[in-house]
């Protein structure tokens, strides 16, 4: 049988990353984003790197159907072996309804459309973000968080907000929301056979995470804090992680090594979390 790993955001820095590394484990490599003229570059720069046979496929996830258009065409191809989603928007790059459709909505959408392709082996890593591992949390809030497929899920989210939401704010809850809902799926992923885990990046130098540093000065002090800074002195950012620290655990957590790992949230921050706890 043909094994397909599908990539969202496969057009982008961790996307494309991920692509490479799980290009020599399957069959075929699917890759999906927004940004059509990106995708036609990177799937053919992809394709120089493997036999693998590389497939793109435009779409956009805010779409209430790409979701599901996007599993029909995996189901075509082959069978799952891996669903990497690392597609999705930054508080500098949308406001909060966007963020929310994109980075809340479609990962609860795409868990869900692919389920009834999970076999014994398949594995989904969603990318969240150690942002929704940061600052406070309101039972009331997770309450809405936890399920972002309702219909009035915008209106609830206000009001549990307590106020128009900032997209600062939207990012780390839809954040900490994907967190949450890989908890979930795992248990029903798990009945067919498959795992779900999700992976929390910290300050990775891509295009995204540079455009943040721009426009939160704090970032420039939570890379200063970034315990692991090996790479930092690179003179032209002082992001600290790199895109192969999240592909190469991306490709780790879709290998036969991380067979028993489901359920749970893997931060790649270098140890980030960690010194914020710490400091004072
Ligand atoms: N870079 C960081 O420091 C950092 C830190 C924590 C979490 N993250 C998360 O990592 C993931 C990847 O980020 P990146 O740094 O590679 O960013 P990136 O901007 O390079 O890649 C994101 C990709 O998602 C695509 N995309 C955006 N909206 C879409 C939509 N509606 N439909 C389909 N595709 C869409 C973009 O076109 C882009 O190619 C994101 O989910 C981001 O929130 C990044």
């Amino acid at each position: 049988m043909t094994s397909i790993a599908v990539v969202t955001g496969g057009a982008g820095s961790m996307g494309s990353a991920c692509a490479t590394a799980l290009a020599s484990d399957v069959d075929v490599v699917l890759l999906s984003d927004i940004d059509a003229q990106r995708l036609e570059v990177v799937g053919k720069e992809v394709q120089q790197t493997t036999t693998a046979n590389i497939v793109t496929t435009v779409g956009d996830l805010g779409d209430p159907h790409f979701a599901l258009d996007l599993a029909t065409r995996s189901a075509e191809l082959g069978e799952l072996r891996a669903l990497v989603h690392t597609a999705g928007l930054s508080p500098a790059m949308a406001g909060w309804h966007e963020i929310l459709r994109v980075d809340l909505v479609a990962s609860a959408r795409l868990l869900e459309a692919f389920l009834p392709l999970v076999v014994k082996g398949s594995v989904a890593v969603c990318v969240a973000s150690v942002s929704g591992h940061m600052g406070e949390f309101d039972p009331a809030m997770d309450a809405v968080l936890d399920e972002p497929l309702a219909a009035d899920l915008e209106a609830r989210f206000v009001s549990a907000a307590g106020d128009e939401p900032d997209a600062g704010n939207t990012y780390r809850l839809a954040k900490r929301g994907v967190i949450r809902m890989c908890r979930r799926a795992a248990i029903e992923w798990g009945t067919q056979g498959g795992r779900v885990i999700s992976l929390s990046p910290g300050l990775i130098d891509t295009e995204m995470g540079r455009l943040e540093l721009q426009h939160q000065p704090i970032k420039q002090w939570l890379a200063e804090i970034t315990p692991v800074s090996g790479e930092r002195s690179e003179p032209d950012t002082v992001l600290p992680g790199r895109t192969h620290h999240i592909s190469d655990t991306v490709a780790f957590l879709c290998s036969k090594h991380a067979e028993f790992i489901s359920g749970c949230d893997i931060l790649v921050d270098g140890g980030l979390l960690a010194a914020l706890e710490h400091s004072s």
